[in-house]
């Protein structure tokens, strides 16, 4: 019995370990799909982005309060700090240590476009990262951070948090390029993109901060619905055990029942 037993976790042991690992990649291509299909459901793309293919996941932090969820509701106060910044690639040997351009853009409500383009909120240019960490000291600063402050009535802007790689150390932005003048902050992103040579985009997120009560009805958003997201991506297989709640995670717990059955069972003897 003791002996059969021992053999018994070993095996399972065996079995486990891979599953550890096939739950994190499944779990990274869900965040993935999850982080997709809300740029999408928002509007974000075609409003902002021509399309949207990250291969990294990017959490920002603000003061008082957890990781942000995708398009969560921030009050201005909350967001006159800059945040913290983690990544985490999709896959996990992915070495992330180029150096970044780092983007804040206010995209408008859902259905708006400006001729202008958008207000650039920070641009910083050779971003690292080290341990996860998105480290902006030490960068070049094109655009100080400054936090978002949509007009009162205008409904829910949205704020789009975008990591891109660089193909240079440092690509400063072209003479007379409108965000060198620091005031107005009005940029075209795609346009920065372009003249700065910077790209692709490996990740982003967006947060929405409203001003007062809408004088209009901005245009609908979808929400994201992650049961049908499973049904038809890659993590099939899990999709009875992932839920999602305001667009965060609560699969964890989860993930352990899955990964510990077995043992369970194995008390149980
Ligand atoms: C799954 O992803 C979430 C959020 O990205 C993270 O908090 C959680 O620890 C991950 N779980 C596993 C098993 O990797
Ligand atoms: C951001 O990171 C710094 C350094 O680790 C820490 O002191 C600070 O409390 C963090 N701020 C937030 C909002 O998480
Ligand atoms: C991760 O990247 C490595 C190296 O590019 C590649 O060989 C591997 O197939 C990738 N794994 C997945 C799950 O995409
Ligand atoms: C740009 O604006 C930031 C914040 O408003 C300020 O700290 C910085 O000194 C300005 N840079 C220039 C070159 O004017």
């Amino acid at each position: 019995m003791i002996p059969s037993a021992r053999r018994m976790i070993f095996s399972l042991l065996l079995i486990a370990s891979p599953l550890v690992h096939a739950a994190q990649s499944d779990n990274m291509t869900l965040g993935i799909e999850i982080i997709r299909a809300h740029f999408q459901g928002a509007g974000l793309v075609p409003d902002l982005l021509a399309n949207f293919t990250p291969t990294a996941l990017l959490t920002a932090t603000y003061t008082g309060g957890g990781i942000v969820t995708p398009g969560q509701l921030l009050s201005k106060s909350r967001t006159q700090t800059a945040p913290n910044l983690t990544i985490t690639p999709a896959n996990m040997t992915t070495l992330l240590n180029k150096e970044y351009t780092l983007v804040m853009v206010d995209a408008w409500t859902p259905g708006y476009t400006d001729p202008r383009g958008q207000i650039c909120h920070w641009i910083v240019n050779g971003v690292t990262i080290q341990d996860h960490t998105v480290l902006t000291h030490g960068s070049v600063q094109v655009e100080h951070y400054r936090g978002p402050t949509p007009p009162s009535g205008s409904g829910p802007h949205r704020y789009a948090i975008l990591l891109y790689a660089q193909q240079f150390p440092t690509v400063p932005p072209p003479q007379g390029f409108p965000i060198q003048n620091n005031v107005t902050g009005f940029c075209h992103l795609t346009d920065y993109v372009k003249a700065s040579n910077i790209g692709p985009l490996i990740a982003g997120t967006y947060f929405t901060v409203e001003e007062g009560v809408a004088t209009f009805t901005p245009s609908p958003t979808s929400p994201v619905v992650t049961s049908t997201l499973l049904a038809s991506g890659p993590s099939a297989s899990i999709a009875g055990t992932v839920a999602q709640h305001n667009g965060a995670f609560s699969s964890s717990s989860n993930y352990l029942t899955i990964i510990l059955a077995p043992f369970l069972w194995l008390l149980a003897l």
